[in-house]
């Protein structure tokens, strides 16, 4: 038998019920409350949140996105944690996804590109018939046979018509990132659900803003800073990109033009393992290091970064040591699924 739960959030008082068996994630979204998340498999610590009082099952989830201390200081991780009783939990709503369905669609592989060695472009069209709203930044899951999936982020910007773009980057002995470089064809049908995550610009806020991509991490950013250009947002933004070799930054041309179209924004790419015919001229490194080195006081920035887990993971420490507020970082880090600990249907 299913016990419901109560769920305060003690920010605004509002309330919704949750299932024994559902994470408190997934329960407020049904309810139609967003509060912040990305991986949704209890890797990033993006869902973390204070429990104000009553008891939680844990759930399985990785000791990087939740310290023993902060759990034992009263947190936990939203899209893990299952309720044992009624909650009041201390989690801020993000107010500008509410509204935006979570749906499952069929679609079809409308177009492959092949965007560097590893990196494949995936054009898909959703039926006629269906409409998909989503914030420029968010992703979708590819749902896989046996409930799994795999998330992906969506690297255009809403509103041009029913295609999604996805930036898939070939993990080697990865199922379907493999099975897209060497199986899938064109008019394919896949099926997908989202979109998900609270990555997205804070239109609110009027401070500079950085970027930082690493390699597939320009996807989101990409649709991120296209909406925002098109939008006319004044505020100072520079990109970072930070990728291997010259071949790795598959769109480097537009990256260019977007800094060529106006004085607000920059641009800065960076190779860690430039090769010799890269005649390189540019910066090397590590790109979170060339953004500390151009900003060392981050105080009055906003941060938005999306890439492999290991450089959010330095980015994060690195900025806050140039004094970038916490609640000013925004990141999606690209962790992989974790079949074990599948998340379970929000919708
Ligand atoms: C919110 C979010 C957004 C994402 N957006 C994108 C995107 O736009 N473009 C993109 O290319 N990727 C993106 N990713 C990462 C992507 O989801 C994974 O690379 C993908 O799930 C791999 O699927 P697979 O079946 O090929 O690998 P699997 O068969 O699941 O993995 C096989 C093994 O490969 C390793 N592995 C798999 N993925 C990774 C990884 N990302 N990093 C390091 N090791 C890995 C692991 O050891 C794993 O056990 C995103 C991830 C998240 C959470
Ligand atoms: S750890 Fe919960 S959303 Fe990533």
């Amino acid at each position: 038998m299913t016990t419901t739960h109560n769920i305060t959030l003690r920010n605004s008082d509002k309330q919704f019920e949750a299932g024994n068996e559902d994470t408190v994630l997934d329960a407020a979204l049904r309810a139609g409350f967003v509060l912040p998340y990305s991986c949704r498999t209890g890797s990033c610590g993006t869902c973390k949140a204070f429990v104000a009082s009553g008891q939680v099952d844990y759930g399985v989830y990785q000791q990087q996105a939740l310290s023993d201390a902060e759990r034992g200081q009263g947190f936990a991780l939203l899209c893990r944690a299952k309720p044992r009783s009624d909650l009041v939990v201390e989690a801020r709503e993000v107010v500008a996804v509410e509204g935006i369905d979570i749906k499952i669609l069929p679609c079809r592989v409308a177009k492959m590109e092949l965007l560097s060695p590893d990196v494949m472009g995936l054009q898909l069209t959703l039926p006629k018939n269906q409409s998909f709203k989503y914030l420029p930044g968010q992703y979708i899951d590819i749902l896989l046979r046996g409930g799994r999936r795999r998330s992906f982020s969506v690297a255009n910007v809403a509103g041009h018509g029913s295609v999604l773009d996805l930036h898939i980057r070939r993990v080697p002995g990865g199922e379907f990132t493999n099975h897209v470089f060497t199986e899938l064809k064109q008019r394919d049908l896949l099926r997908f659900q989202g979109p998900f995550g609270t990555f997205f610009l804070r239109e609110d806020a009027t401070g500079p803003v950085i970027f930082m991509a690493g390699g597939t991490g320009f996807a989101p950013l990409k649709a991120i800073i296209e909406h925002a250009l098109a939008a006319n947002v004044s505020r100072p933004m520079h990109l970072f990109w930070g990728a291997r070799a010259r071949r790795d930054l598959y769109m480097l041309e537009l990256a260019e033009s977007w800094a060529q179209a106006g004085d607000q924004f920059r641009f800065t790419p960076v190779l860690s393992e430039p090769l010799a015919h890269d005649q390189w001229q540019g910066e090397t490194g590590l790109v979170h290091h060339a953004v500390t080195g151009t900003y060392p006081d981050l105080s009055a920035f906003e941060v938005y970064t999306s890439g492999p887990p290991p450089m959010i993971e330095a980015g994060k420490s690195s900025f806050a040591r140039c004094g970038l507020p916490l609640d000013r970082l925004y990141f999606d880090s690209f962790e992989f699924a974790n079949d074990r600990t599948q998340v379970e249907n929000p919708a």
